[in-house]
């Protein structure tokens, strides 16, 4: 499915809302071009879960863990954009247990596909001006009901 996010705002919006259906051990994979949107996208992800922390490019950092507010859950940041594979992300031994976080990964477009287990892709593509498209992925588990439950303004089920 796909969406239009008109502004930043929007992005923002649109994280929050889909924070709502996370849950522990979910893994999200954002893709799109720099300056797309991706950790625009992540801090409304981390505004909705409540974590403690401001969400930023983690530009020294690959990886970043923010602790659960009220609702429980932390999420882990990773900006993967310059790993090659994801096998690179076990090697970065993050202080955290996935199983029991939200992990969002931004990503060059073109390696995700890579992965075979449940997760959810959302490739960010930039269209005029401040526009952006957000084309979202569901792949296996149960995250197209999910997504449906979360009656989003969608342009088109592509
Ligand atoms: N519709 C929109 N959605 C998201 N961001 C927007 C939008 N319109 C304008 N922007 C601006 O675009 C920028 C997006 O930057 P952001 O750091 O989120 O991108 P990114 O995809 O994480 O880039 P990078 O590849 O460097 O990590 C922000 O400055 C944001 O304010
Ligand atoms: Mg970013």
């Amino acid at each position: 499915m796909r969406l239009t996010l008109q502004t930043a705002g929007d992005t923002h919006e649109f994280g929050l809302r889909l924070a709502a259906v996370l849950r522990p051990g979910d893994l999200v994979i954002l893709t799109g071009p720099l300056g797309a949107g991706k950790t625009a996208l992540t801090q409304g992800i981390g505004a909705g879960l409540g974590v403690e922390g401001r969400i930023t490019s983690p530009t020294f950092v690959i990886a970043r863990t923010h602790r659960a507010g009220a609702a429980g859950v932390p999420l882990v940041h990773v900006d993967a954009y310059r790993l090659e594979t994801l096998d690179e992300l076990d090697d970065l031994d993050l202080d955290t247990d996935v199983e029991a976080a939200v992990t969002v990964v931004e990503w060059g477009a073109g390696l995700a596909e890579r992965l075979a287990e449940s997760h959810l892709e959302i490739a960010i593509e930039r269209r005029a001006d401040e526009v952006r498209e957000a084309v979202l992925h569901a792949r296996g588990g149960d995250w197209a009901a999910r997504l449906a439950s979360l009656d989003l303004p969608v342009v088109s089920a592509a």
